[in-house]
């Protein structure tokens, strides 16, 4: 017997590399300890540390706890449960050979518990601390919770309405989601290596994804090289130099050739030129994937051409564990590469500090939330302010807004009592049953002086097609109830509510599925149940104002002559009822503006305010013939990038520049004034615009390049200075190369992209 146990011990130990050390390095050391850690792992266990699994029905807890003992898991998402956590977090630690740590991620988009506005909702508040309150807010949550990483911040730039995941970015322009990008991640992470209370973000999705052929969701893109470096990649090289720790490969093809086997991408850009440090993780499925987009013939290939191209872990299958193997040993991959992805695996939970203590964030089971989902562990005063922060106003006609809380309200719609909507799409673990509604926001104020009358008015879609759809996506329970009633029945008794209020608030927009990743539409029109009760709102004559709930921009050119007043509230997370409700009745003046532009209707997409420079471009006011335009209807955006009112007004000076020319290396100050010309104190955003006047390549008609919040009383002015550098002037040339040409350069400063004050300067 005992010579026979001999014999398996020296067996294994002639097998297996030795799993302990005499003097392994120290764990301050980290590529020795990393590489040390390496030379001892099987091929096996090596594949296995690849592996991101996502927590679910398709894998009962303790069949996973089973599968990383036997060192076939890396990581999980899915799962913020921290005895779930602590159970397969003990399986690595303790009866693994290897005792290599796992990693717990979750997809937190905009807040935890805590559920804040989504992206653009975010975005709309053109304020960093705004971001950094909402990400550092959801580390703390989510490391309480016990999971490690975020796939976020979401940076797609987005020009397209119709893809329904623009709600989850930050709009359309390079600069301002690059700002939001670096926000989010510092918020996420706080500085390396990540504390107990913060979260590795792993930005996406790497890289276009929000270009996708007509809007349409995984639809392939294509774009020239200049458009990419200008436009499309900055945001995601701005969440990389502020240190992302993680990438997430996009499921998109770019220029023919699939993220996931993009070995442009993922190496020549992303490692060499962007010199990115951390690990890359594939999109759901995508490795798979590579077979339908037809580049490679089975799974053998794809999990070939993803390691070959650098992406680290196969998320939600098991390509890499079956083929990998097989591919090294044929030598069709060498361990080296496998080596090269492990070496980014382990890296990142270096950087999370779970080899320092795998349960920083798990904790102690004395210690473990008794009810995850209580009321108390939410962070409701941050989330009301971020809130307030993230709408804009779009309509304010005979100062409809503020109305007064001593007055009768017709709240109808059929987002007024929408808890589920209000959370907006990828709030996972935000909880529907702590939502302020509209409805409970306004009876907080209006029910202690004056009167609310409620009236759900109409279902937000009739086409029980949609609703089929909506139902089917991927929620665990059917979100939209319909109404049973007929149309005209509900429109009746909304309209009887308008006739014996004040005023009437109508909540009108999307369901949160509607502005959903695979939600794309081929309209951005609002459904025409709730045309129809706008439309016999407007005949009653009450005041009407409309609040939008929606993830993307709508067109709106009917409802903007039909309403006195118009609030884009986006989704506005947990404390959305109270929120909008202190704008509504004037307890927060909103300071919003527009991360993205509102066309006029589906068919001027796109109509991003920085496009190119034209041979025949149209003027408005001058007649369009022979001219770019549309005829049949005014061009250019309804409501433009930048855009958003206040309670107050705001006027703006000339702009004053410190100097006619700008030397090399040198700076520049452009400076206005702006005065609050109104009765009551506001914040607005004085945003600056840069026009190269002539290039060596064609140039957008203008581009943001920096801005200021700036909060003013009543009758109050401030000077707001920008500092114009050689820097500020740079962009990608023919070759590529990041330059400041010589020559006239326009200074454009406003409070919206197209209503500026200009002057002109000189780079020498
Ligand atoms: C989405 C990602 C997300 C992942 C994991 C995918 O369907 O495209 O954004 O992070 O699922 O939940």
């Amino acid at each position: 017997m005992k010579s026979l146990y001999l014999l398996g011990l020296v067996a294994a130990l002639v097998c297996q590399p030795a799993a302990a050390q005499t003097t392994p390095p120290p764990l301050s050391d980290k590529p020795a300890f990393i590489s040390d850690l390496i030379s001892r792992m099987t091929l096996e266990e090596k594949i296995g540390q690849l592996r991101l699994i996502s927590i679910g029905p398709e894998m009962p807890i303790a069949q996973l706890a089973d599968e990383i003992a036997a060192g076939r898991v890396g990581g999980t998402f899915n799962s913020v449960n921290r005895p779930h956590n602590r159970q397969l977090q003990d399986a690595a630690t303790k009866r693994s050979r290897m005792k290599i740590p796992m990693f717990f991620a979750f997809d937190v988009i905009h807040g935890h518990r805590t559920t804040f506005p989504i992206g653009l909702g975010l975005a709309s508040s053109w304020d960093m601390e705004t971001v950094t309150t909402m990400a550092r807010t959801a580390a703390k949550e989510t490391s309480a919770d016990g999971a490690d990483m975020t796939f976020a911040p979401m940076v797609d730039i987005s020009r397209d309405p119709r893809w329904g995941r623009t709600s989850e970015g930050f709009g359309e322009d390079p600069y301002l989601v690059s700002e939001i990008a670096r926000a989010a991640v510092k918020g996420f992470q706080g500085s390396l290596p990540i504390g107990p209370n913060n979260i590795m973000a792993a930005v996406k999705h790497f890289a276009l994804y929000g270009a996708v052929e007509g809007g349409r969701d995984y639809n392939t893109v294509d774009m020239s090289p200049m458009r990419m470096y200008q436009d499309y990649l900055p945001p995601y090289r701005a969440a990389i130099d502020a240190g992302a720790g993680g990438v997430m490969v996009a499921l998109n093809s770019i220029n023919g050739v699939p993220a996931t086997s993009n070995t442009w991408l993922m190496q020549d850009l992303l490692r060499k030129d962007w010199g990115f440090k951390g690990v890359t993780v594939s999109d759901h499925g995508a490795i798979v994937e590579l077979i339908r987009h037809g580049v490679a013939k089975d799974e053998r290939e794809a999990a070939k051409l993803a390691i070959k191209t650098g992406i680290d872990m196969s998320m939600a299958d098991s390509v890499y564990q079956k083929e990998l193997p097989g591919l090294v040993k044929s030598g069709e991959v060498s361990e080296k590469e496998i080596d090269n992805a492990v070496r980014e695996v382990l890296g990142a939970k270096y950087d999370m500090g779970l080899f320092q203590n795998p349960y920083v964030r798990i904790g102690v089971a004395a210690d473990d939330p008794p009810d995850l989902k209580a009321d108390s562990r939410l962070s409701r005063p941050a989330a009301r302010d971020v809130a307030r922060k993230s709408m804009v106003l779009l309509e304010n006609r005979k100062n409809t807004l503020p109305i007064s809380k001593s007055a009768t309200v017709a709240l109808v719609g059929p987002l007024a009592d929408a808890p589920i909507d209000m959370l907006g799409s990828w709030s996972a673990a935000g909880d529907s049953k702590a939502q302020v509604t509209l409805r409970a926001g306004l009876n907080a104020v209006v029910g202690k002086q004056g009167r609310l009358l409620y009236a759900r008015g109409a279902n937000v879609t009739g086409d029980e097609e949609i609703v089929k759809y909506l139902n089917f996506l991927n929620w665990d329970t059917p979100e939209v109830t319909q109404d049973k009633r007929k149309p005209s029945v509900m429109i009746a008794e909304a309209v009887k509510a308008a006739r014996r209020a004040d005023v009437v608030v109508a909540a009108v927009g999307e369901t949160r599925g509607m502005s959903h990743e695979s939600s794309s539409r081929t309209s951005l029109d609002l459904p025409a149940s709730q045309r129809a009760l706008i439309t016999a709102l407007k005949a009653t004559g009450k005041p009407l104002v409309l609040v939008l709930m929606n993830g993307r921009p709508l067109a709106l050119q009917r409802e903007q002559k039909e309403a006195d007043a118009i609030l884009e509230t986006w989704y506005t997370g947990v404390e959305g009822g109270n929120a909008i409700a202190d704008v509504l009745f004037g307890d927060y003046n909103p300071s919003g503006k527009l991360p993205i532009s509102f066309p006029r209707s589906v068919g001027q997409i796109p109509t991003y305010y920085n496009h190119a420079r034209l041979g025949r471009p149209f003027t408005p006011g001058k007649p369009g013939n022979y001219t770019s335009q549309y005829f049949e209807e005014p061009n250019g955006a309804l409501y433009p990038f930048g855009y958003g009112l206040s309670y107050t007004d705001f006027s703006l000076s000339d702009v004053t520049l410190s100097s006619a020319t700008l030397p090399r290396n040198g700076k520049l100050d452009a400076s206005v004034t702006v005065r609050n010309t109104g009765a009551r104190a506001g914040e607005t955003v004085v945003q600056l615009y840069i026009r190269d006047v002539a290039a060596s390549v064609v140039r957008p008609v203008k581009e943001l390049k920096d801005f200021h919040k700036v909060m003013l009383k009543a009758g109050e002015e401030k000077v707001v200075r920008f500092t114009i550098d050689e820097e500020k002037l740079k962009f990608f040339n023919a070759q590529l190369r990041h330059v400041a040409e010589a020559g006239q350069f326009e200074v454009q400063i406003g409070l919206d992209s197209e209503k500026v004050k200009q002057k002109s300067f000189e780079l020498q």
